[in-house]
Order: structure tokens, then sequence, then C-alpha cells
């Protein structure tokens, strides 16, 4: 029986292409400029999971962007496996911040990735790590190895908020019933510190505007005399933590929950430099909620972040003006059990509460979703462990990220099964940011070490 090493080593400059390929279509969710692409790229991730050897592929239409869904059912008796992915990117912009475009990717070599990385909107986040998993399937169905059922379903609205998957879940449970969820779109914590991901933040994203007179005033003629929007909107936000670092909504904290010293060890002993931590960002020193270690503040710690502010003058030159409104788009990030509906309602309560008179305040929510945690005696977990322990020579680390993927708490609640997070990527990779890009030996080992989850999952589950 062929071994994967040796099929990889016969398809690579292919499976290498095909990745490409795919990364040439800029299907960005966000902006409806793209709508052709976005369907471009599920006809394409249709067409590649046909080919890697799925029976049934359908293009299912939604309110928004198609679901790609494919399947392969060798033996209702065995276990299933429902892959998912998402094949839309976010915006590229700002441009110019690019070393190369976007959407023709290029192979370079950078430190971290000796064996060089590929560059490109999407390498990374999601359409490499996505595509690890067809060509797994692709090994496993050619060369007859292929375990257990396998199910897939690649939505197109990730980045977006996953608006069409989640009503899609909840009508079609029959068909994505499964033992297990497998999903790449997070990272591991080095090339030679392998890790999986067993916890998610929740996410609640909100824009507020402020407005104060009704129209833009001379800052000499009203100047000190009436309530700016921006002066305001920008003190509202500075009190929203204290000098401890702590978030000052009333409420915000009481559904989290505290780890145990004991747990809060184990966390520590992840290899983590500081220094590398602060030199790779270029800053002098880290900044965070004062009791908490870096690692607890980006993951098992609740936070708020202003994601974009606005108001007034930015043109060239100076313009002497009092802005009638002020905006800012918001993000906090929340830890299981914080409900993200009743955060965002503590926001906006507190938010209106603590205006000034003299302005008006209003506060739009935008999206959200629950975390996620998971423990690490599933047999899920186990056979990850296993999988990666053959391919990097060591046990991989448990490791909760601060990053979300809202969909996975619904299907723990609409489809009674346990996600495993195998991520492949690093947090050098720059998603979402210029530059983003995917190791080549991350591409590789991820879809070498895929086969060996479902062969320890079957075998575990017997
Ligand atoms: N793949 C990321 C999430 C991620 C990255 C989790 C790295 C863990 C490690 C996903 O595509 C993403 O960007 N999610 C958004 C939320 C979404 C609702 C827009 C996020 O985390 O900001
Ligand atoms: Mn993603
Ligand atoms: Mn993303």
């Amino acid at each position: 029986m062929q071994h994967i090493q040796s099929y990889i080593s016969d398809h690579k400059e292919r499976f290498l292409n095909e990745l490409l390929e795919l990364l040439k279509i800029p299907s960005v969710s966000a902006d409806p400029a793209f709508k052709d692409d976005v369907i471009k790229t599920a006809n394409a991730i249709k067409n590649s999971l046909e080919e890697a050897g799925c029976d049934r592929v359908e293009v299912c239409e939604t309110k928004g962007y198609p679901i790609v869904y494919g399947e392969k059912i060798i033996d209702k008796n065995l276990p299933t496996v429902l892959v998912y992915g998402h094949y839309d990117v976010q915006p590229a912009d700002p441009l110019d911040l690019w070393d190369s475009p976007p959407y023709e990717p290029v192979i370079k070599k950078t430190d971290i990735h000796p064996e060089g990385a590929i560059f490109a909107r999407g390498a990374c986040d999601d359409k490499g790590q996505m595509f690890m998993h067809v060509k797994a399937l692709e090994f496993m169905t050619k060369t007859n190895q292929l375990p257990c059922n396998v199910k897939f379903m690649i939505e197109g609205e990730e980045e977006v908020g996953s608006v069409s998957l989640s009503a899609f879940v909840k009508e079609n449970r029959e068909k994505l019933q499964n033992d297990v969820i497998l999903i790449s779109d997070t990272g591991m914590i080095a090339q030679d510190v392998p890790s999986i991901t067993t916890g998610l933040r929740g996410l609640s994203y909100v824009e507020v505007e402020v407005t104060g007179p009704n129209r833009d005033l001379h800052s000499g003629l009203y100047g000190g005399a009436v309530a700016n929007p921006i002066n305001i909107l920008t003190k509202m936000i500075a009190s929203l933590h204290d000098e401890n670092n702590h978030i000052t909504i009333p409420g915000f904290y009481d559904k989290v929950e505290e780890l145990s010293e004991a747990e809060r060890a184990e966390m520590a002993k992840a290899p983590f430099s500081l220094e590398a931590y602060k030199n790779a960002l270029d800053i002098d020193a880290v900044y965070g909620e004062k009791g908490y270690t870096t690692n607890e503040r980006n993951s098992i710690r609740p936070t708020l972040d202003v994601n974009g502010i606005w108001g007034g003058y930015t043109g060239e030159g100076a313009k002497t003006v009092i802005a009638s409104k002020a905006f800012a788009k918001i993000s906090m990030r929340l830890v299981p059990h914080q409900d993200w509906e009743n955060i965002t309602e503590l926001f906006q309560m507190h938010f209106e509460r603590i205006a000034p008179k003299g302005v008006r305040v209003k506060v739009k929510p935008h999206h959200g979703g629950q975390g996620y945690v998971t423990p690490i005696d599933s047999v899920g977990y186990q056979a990850a462990s296993k999988a990666y322990e053959d391919t990097f020579g060591k046990k991989p680390i448990p490791q909760r990220s601060g990053g979300s993927i809202p969909i996975v708490a619904l299907f723990e609640e609409e489809l009674k099964s346990k996600t495993i997070l195998m991520g492949f990527g690093l947090n050098s990779d720059a998603i979402h940011s210029p530059n983003e890009h995917f190791g080549v030996w991350n591409y590789f080992k991820g879809i070498e070490t895929i086969p060996l989850f479902y062969k320890y999952f079957t075998e575990l589950s017997a």
C-alpha cells in the first residue's frame, strides 16, 4: 500500500499548483464587487472534491453565498468525519502594503519558512488549510486507504459571520450527522512545537455613533461651549478599561470562568518567549489586563478593542471644525459561558448610560458568536494527538486560541458533536494582514497528518 510521503512526492508540484490556482480567485465575501469570483471559487471547490473522490458533491444555494457539500460514504456502520472549512477570504487592502499582488500567488523563502511560503490572500486563512483536507482525501481514496465515511462542508461566508451556514446546519441536521468535526482554520505554536487548538473565543461586534450639534461647527466660534462628539467618544472609550485594564462594563465578567492554578500552570508550560514576541512586533513592552500573562490575556480572558474610529476632518492640511458626529467599531472577544447577545446588551446599556448630556449615542450590534472549549480526553482529541505524534515525532500541546470561529459552538449545539481544530498556520503567517502566507512545509505536513487522524479516529471509535 502506498505511503502518504511517497504519494506526496509523486504529486508535489500538482498539489501546489492546484492550490495556487484557487488562490488566484479573489473570493472576498465582504465586498459585493467580488460576487462572481466568490461563486467561481465555490464551483472550483466542487470540482476538486469530485476529483478527490467524493461520490456526491453539491453546490447548495443559500440566501448568501453557496455552501459546497460533498461526501463519500463507504459503510454506514463506520464512523463519519465531517470536514468544515471556508473558501471566502478577507479583503486584501491596504494593497500598497503587499510586496506582491494578493491574488498572484508566489512562493518565497522566509526565516521561519526556509522551504518557502505561499504568499497570497487566503493562503493560510483558509484556502490553503482547507485544501489540505481535499488532498488528504484524494490520497485516501486513490490508494484505497479511506478507513471511514467522510463529509465535507465548505462555506463562503465565514469572514462575514456565517449567517447562511447557521440556517443550513439547522435545516440539514440529518444530512450533516457525524461522529466528529474536523477543521484546519487555526494555528500551531511553532514549526517544531505542534499544538491542537482546544478553545476559541466568542465575539460581540458593535458600532457606536455619538452625535452632538446638528451640524459641523467652527471650532473657534463654538469650541469650549458645546460637547465635541470626538472628544466625548474617545473619553467614553477610554473609560471602558480601568487602571488595571479590566473592562468596566457592569456584569461583563459575571460568567467568566476563572481557571484553577493547576490549569494555569499547565498552560504556562507551553513554550513562549516574551522577547521574541516583542521583537516580532517591534514593541518595547506588552500591555494588558493586570494579573495575567500574555498567553492568558490572548486566550482565556475576554477583551474589548476599538477596531476603527472616525469623524471630523482627516484630509490634507488643517480644518478648524467640531464634527457633528463621531463613530467607532468595537469588538469584544469573549470566553466560554459569556453569552454574546447578553454581552452586546450589557455594552449597549452601559454605553448609553455613560454618555454625558449634550450628546446622543447609538449602538448598532453587528455580528457575534459564542466561544468554545473542548476536552482533551475525547476520542477525537486522542486521535489527533496520535496523528501529530507520528508526523512531528512529539506529542502536541493543547492550546486555547484567541481567535473566533463562531460556527463551532453552533455545530456542537445543533449536531451534538465535538470539533477537533487541527491548525497548521503560524501567528507570523499574517492572516487578515498584507503579505499573508502559508508555509509549503506546513501545507504538506497537514496533508501528511490528516489521514492518520482518520485512521486513529476509526480505530479508537471501534
Ligand atoms: N480562521 C480565523 C479564526 C482563527 C484564526 C482562529 C487563527 C484561531 C486562530 C477565522 O477565519 C476568522 O478570522 N474569524 C474571525 C471571526 C469572524 C466572525 C469574522 C475572527 O476571529 O476575527
Ligand atoms: Mn478562517
Ligand atoms: Mn479569517
